[in-house]
């Protein structure tokens, strides 16, 4: 282990090795053939493929898992210079080199691209995202030089890791969400993402972030790893459970199918006809789309990533008709339904500044 670098305690990264086996439905696969899977052959059966952001001098996710899991693979990014060199050469020395490939990201230019996980993307000579069973990390904890070099109350530095491997903008919060930010473009090709992290007030904040983002609950796991005094937290979000949450909601009794229901409803006892169509799940698997079509009117439902609410636009609308029934729209279905051009979005947010000023303000519509 070169000085001045991490040296990994083990037990808390190898539960969170285990928690991921197990979001795999996957425990020890002596036969290598265990658990699910993005695909691939290799290892003489279905191959598991990690990305392990900033796996440090030691690579030591990438070491446990292999070490446990005979079909597993990594890929390992790296931003500091010197921990991709040990890295590799401890890679080498245990003769992992065809099952983990070290990513050297730094070298700037790197942070142009997006978030750790872009630029790991950005490094690797693969085919993009598609394949990746889940993303892992243990990320930098400080926000700055200072907060990281603070002495401890009794006496000791609060942390013998070199600059790199402690400090990232932001904190574990900024890093961990940059990778959120990253995921929200990833949903297909990439099937869990994960992180580690030693606050609780850490794990709270990056919950609120994903469901901020639309991520809903359904898609969220956390849970604890404890060691003797030690406590780390592991956050987890996916896509695939939400899309199965909006694949009900789309079937008969569904939120998505109640809402196009009663959207029909709607336009035949306002006398407007019309028809409707639902595709759920197409191409990217995360939109419900009722499509209403109207001599006049055109609506379009979809659902937000990772909830089963269901937003309702109307296209073609326009002059004192359209306001008319729009507000009628609006009215039976209140709470619920949004509008969503720019001129709308615009006026929503003033109303949502005035409601947090304390003044009141009219439904969403
Ligand atoms: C807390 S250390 C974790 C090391 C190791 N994974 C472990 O658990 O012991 C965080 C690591 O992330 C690396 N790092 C920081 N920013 C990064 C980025 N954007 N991409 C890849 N690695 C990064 C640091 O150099 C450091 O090695």
């Amino acid at each position: 282990m070169p000085r001045n670098h991490l040296v990994p305690p083990v037990p808390n990264r190898a539960s969170y090795i285990k928690w991921i086996e197990a979001m795999l439905g996957q425990g020890n696969s002596a036969d290598g053939n265990g658990g699910e899977s993005n695909g691939g052959e290799g290892n003489g059966g279905r191959t598991v493929l990690g990305l392990d952001l900033g796996t440090g001098a030691s690579a030591i996710y990438p070491l446990l898992g292999c070490g446990s899991n005979d079909n597993w693979s990594f890929l390992a990014s790296e931003i500091d210079k010197e921990s991709v060199e040990n890295a590799r050469e401890i890679v080498k020395r245990n003769g992992l080199e065809g099952r983990i490939e070290v990513l050297d990201v730094g070298g700037g230019g790197g942070g142009k691209v997006g978030g750790p996980i872009r630029m790991a993307f950005e490094k690797w000579e693969g085919e993009g995202e598609k394949g990746i069973d889940f993303v892992m990390t243990n990320p930098p904890f400080y926000g700055s030089e200072e907060e990281a070099r603070e002495t401890r109350l009794d006496g000791r530095e609060r942390t013998e890791m070199s600059s790199s491997e402690s400090v990232t903008e932001g904190g574990e919060v900024g890093f961990v969400g940059r990778m959120i930010e990253d995921s929200l473009g990833l949903m297909n090709g990439v099937k869990h993402f994960t992180a580690m992290l030693s606050r609780r007030g850490s794990l709270n904040e990056l919950v609120k972030l994903l469901k901020d983002r639309g991520v809903g609950k359904t898609c969220i796991k956390t849970t604890e790893f404890r060691h003797g005094n030690v406590v780390r937290f592991g956050l987890a979000w996916n896509f695939e459970d939400c899309v199965k949450v909006w694949e009900e909601g789309g079937g008969e009794g569904g939120p998505i199918g109640d809402m196009r229901d009663r959207v029909m409803e709607f336009f035949s006892e306002s006398g407007t006809g019309g028809s409707g169509e639902t595709v759920v799940g197409e191409d990217s698997g995360v939109e419900g789309v009722v499509t209403v079509t109207t001599d006049t009117w055109e609506g379009v439902v979809s659902t937000r990533p990772g909830s089963a609410k269901v937003v309702f636009g109307l296209k073609k609308f326009s002059g004192q008709e359209g306001k008319k029934g729009w507000r009628e729209v609006c009215e039976r279905m209140e709470g619920e339904i949004y509008r969503t051009s720019r001129k709308w979005r615009r006026k929503l947010g003033k109303k949502e500044k005035r409601k947090e000023d304390g003044e009141g303000g009219k439904g969403d519509c």
